[in-house]
């Protein structure tokens, strides 16, 4: 069993992001997958400092958690044409994960969706898409924007062409996610001694 693990929300009270995430985890858990929601506004994170390098016990079970996982997916509200700085300063706090072998989120597999007021949700997805890049992740091509109008005051959603959509996300990360575990050519120690080696060769 796969464990996908969701990450995003906004700190608001209501939240469409955070409903979407939830969606999505739902559509990895019909798929057979072990999920876990890493709820922002819920953790209530620090800022990340790196003078400061100690995480708290909620940035430690966010690092924690995010380094278990196979699969995630990632959910941010768009503020300012980009992503939330709740989100990204969640993303900074992996940066702990660098001295890790493998380090960052190495062969873990994303699933992109922003929330945005209008229609450039697409814009959060991707800036999170450098980000994937930058922890070593890898982006499934599915993404998921989802536009205000889709919710009512509730955040509940009320199009079930995007219910689907999301849960279709959550799938393939599943499905992804599960080939790379079950690739024995990327067992994740040996890959990252071995390309250690390499850059060691090359140096
Ligand atoms: C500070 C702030 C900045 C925002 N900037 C944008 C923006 O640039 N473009 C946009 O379409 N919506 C923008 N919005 C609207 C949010 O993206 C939208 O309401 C989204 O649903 C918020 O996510 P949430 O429901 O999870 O809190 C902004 C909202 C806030 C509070």
């Amino acid at each position: 069993m796969v464990k996908v693990v969701g990450l995003g929300g906004s700190l608001a009270h209501v939240s469409r992001s955070r409903v979407a995430v939830h969606r999505a985890l739902a559509g990895a858990e019909g798929a057979g997958a072990e999920t876990e929601l890493l709820d922002l506004r819920a953790l209530d994170l620090p800022m990340y400092n790196p003078d400061l390098a100690d995480p708290t016990e909620a940035a430690e079970h966010l690092i924690e958690s995010c380094y278990s996982a196979d699969g995630m997916i990632w959910s941010s509200p768009l503020y300012q044409g980009t992503v939330s700085g709740a989100f990204k300063n969640a993303l900074d706090w992996l940066h702990l994960l660098g001295d890790r072998d493998p380090p960052y989120l190495h062969d873990k597999v994303i699933g992109l969706l922003g929330a945005a007021g209008g229609a450039h949700a697409l814009q959060a997805i991707n800036t999170m898409e450098f980000s994937v890049r930058a922890l070593r992740g890898w982006a499934v091509p599915y993404v998921v924007p989802v536009a205000r109008h889709v919710f009512d005051d509730e955040a509940r959603i009320l199009d079930e062409g995007v219910a689907t959509r999301l849960e279709t996300l959550g799938r393939e990360v599943v499905r992804v996610a599960e080939r790379f575990v079950e690739d024995d050519t990327l067992d994740r120690e040996e890959e990252c001694a071995r390309s250690a080696e390499v850059v060691a060769a090359a140096a």
